[in-house]
């Protein structure tokens, strides 16, 4: 009796060649896939948070870190918890890079109080539930919470990003009055973080966030093929004053890993912008070019609410958000007043092993380079 396989598919002659299967190509993705999280998922989310308080205290805490891995695929739903692990080892033509994870908290803008007028004076109590929220998500990847000196020398594993009415017109997270431009973040590091979540408490302004990934481009092919060469320079970023920018230029590439499936390492604003980047004319006219491709490419129709996150793989996404006017919206085509903007960010490593010649010698979570692979010489640092 003939099986049903035989019947479906009969068997060729030996010798004879099977049909080469048509290649196409995948189309390249264009926009993050967002996701929306359900009722019951949310509540359990919330639940999750509330034992842990009670458990460990702070999301901070050695043991709750230490258990990290283990409880993040014990307590988050099922379904969040799997697609975070997929997310971690997914680097395909058809990853994006970003994932939105929409309505994924219940945020009481009551609790909240006023948006603090900068990130130095943020009450972090109020945010420990939130802290331990973005701990299990990067945990479910798996990868490990860690802090940067060179970002508000380590400051924690979670970040208040808030507009700092000082820093209206900088290049950071604490600007408003500029375009953040997109880029990786940390590219002036060889160990910047792999992955970084973006957790809204507050964005009544309605700013719109930029994505751009990699991705987008498809293969890299022609002019792009010269973004692998390694002869680009990265200034470290506007959280520094000038004098602590200037030195000796190391160059590294923009794309690396796969060169059918590349990871990027990029920031408009610094690389091409900056004139302290200092690149030679060969590099900066590639870059020129490539930022004309990528430009054309950011993703900037998603416009975060309370409660929403952003979980981004730094190797495939760059992120950014237009310029606004922070502690106001528009309404009726007129400005009304607002709590300004409110965003917490959490950023991992997925190995501590592979980063411990730049770590802190008594805290392997603390990343202490400064820029490609020189180390801060901090007085407590043992060399
Ligand atoms: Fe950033």
């Amino acid at each position: 009796m003939k099986t049903q396989i035989e019947q479906i598919a009969p068997l060729r002659p030996v010798g004879e060649e099977r049909p080469a299967a048509p290649q196409v190509a995948p189309a390249p993705p264009m926009k993050p896939l967002v996701v929306e999280i359900t009722p019951e998922e949310r509540q359990a989310i919330t639940t999750i948070s509330k034992t842990l308080k009670q458990r460990y205290r702070h999301y901070e805490d050695p043991e709750f870190i230490a258990m990290l891995h283990l409880n993040a695929y014990t307590l988050l739903p099922e379904r969040i918890a799997k697609l975070l692990s997929r997310f971690g080892t997914d680097f395909s033509a058809t990853q994006y890079g970003a994932v939105v994870l929409r309505g994924l908290l219940e945020v009481s803008q009551e609790a909240l109080g006023p948006t603090p007028p900068s990130w130095q004076e943020t009450d972090y109590g109020k945010l420990v539930d939130y802290g331990f929220i973005s701990a299990l998500l990067h945990g479910a990847v798996p990868s490990k919470p860690v802090e940067y000196y060179a970002q508000r020398k380590g400051g924690g594993l979670l970040h208040a990003i808030i507009p700092d009415e000082r820093m209206v017109y900088t290049q950071t997270g604490s600007g408003s009055g500029t375009d953040l431009m997109v880029h990786t973040e940390d590219a002036f590091l060889h160990n910047a973080a792999d992955f970084l979540s973006f957790l809204y408490l507050r964005n009544e302004e309605r700013v719109p966030s930029m994505l751009y990934s990699i991705r987008s481009h498809g293969r890299p092919e022609g002019f792009m093929k010269e973004l692998f060469r390694p002869i680009y320079k990265c200034p470290k970023d506007a959280n520094y004053g000038e004098e602590e920018a200037i030195g000796e230029a190391p160059c590294t590439s923009i794309l690396y890993g796969s060169e059918a499936a590349p990871f990027m390492r990029f920031d408009a604003a610094e690389q091409i912008y900056n004139e302290r980047a200092d690149q030679s004319p060969e590099a900066m006219e590639h870059l020129q070019r490539f930022w004309e491709a990528a430009r054309g490419l950011i993703y900037q129709e998603f416009i975060p609410e309370s409660g929403d996150m952003i979980f981004v793989n730094n190797h495939l996404c760059a992120h950014g958000r237009s310029a606004f006017m922070a502690g106001f919206r528009e309404e009726n085509g007129r400005l009304v007043k607002c709590e300004r903007r409110l965003m917490l960010r959490m950023m991992s490593k997925t190995s501590l092993l592979s980063i411990r010649s730049v770590t802190h010698p008594d805290n392997p979570y603390l990343v202490m380079e400064e820029h490609y692979g020189k180390v801060f010489k901090a007085e407590f640092m043992i060399n």
